[in-house]
């Protein structure tokens, strides 16, 4: 049966992951790393389950989703804008991407716009230095950007 938490329940192959994973070593972040991609995020409810699940203090859960940035612990936008601070993005105006997004969206870089559309961070080099400066949403890839195009990108994706 699906355990249910106030609002997410785990699907039967999250839960047989979980089965089969819950005695083998490094297991946490294996099961992090399935929750996240079930979720898009760490949900609150699910990380209390899985303490009780794996008999491991909720405190030692928080602790290796704040030590791995990879794990998120907010819910994501629909979209993810992820813009490029490598070294190349960065010398070319990356942070300039930055601030324009964040005044464009109305949050910070981190952060998720309150209708829930968008997530706005910033990454490292992502292996297209000769786009520099570029963003990615989702799986598309923006390169050799100027903030003059931004308004145009997040229309694309309103
Ligand atoms: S530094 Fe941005 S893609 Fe490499």
């Amino acid at each position: 049966m699906p355990v249910e938490t106030k609002e997410l329940k785990m699907s039967e192959g999250l839960l047989s992951f979980i089965t089969e994973w819950k005695k083998k070593p490094g297991n946490l972040i294996m099961i992090l790393h399935r929750v996240q991609g079930e979720f898009g995020y760490i949900p609150k409810g699910i990380a209390e389950e899985l303490g009780k699940m794996l008999d491991v203090p909720l405190a030692k859960i928080y602790g290796v989703i704040t030590f791995y940035h990879f794990f998120k612990l907010e819910k994501p936008g629909k979209h993810t804008i992820s813009v490029c601070m490598g070294t190349a993005c960065y010398l070319k105006g990356g942070q300039d991407l930055v601030g324009e997004l964040e005044q464009l969206l109305g949050v910070g870089c981190g952060g998720t716009t309150d209708d829930g559309q968008f997530t706005l961070e910033a990454v490292r080099c992502i292996g297209c230095c000769g786009l520099a400066p570029v963003l990615t949403v989702g799986q598309e890839v923006f390169g050799k950007l100027t903030t003059d195009k931004l308004p145009e990108i997040i229309a694309k994706f309103k």
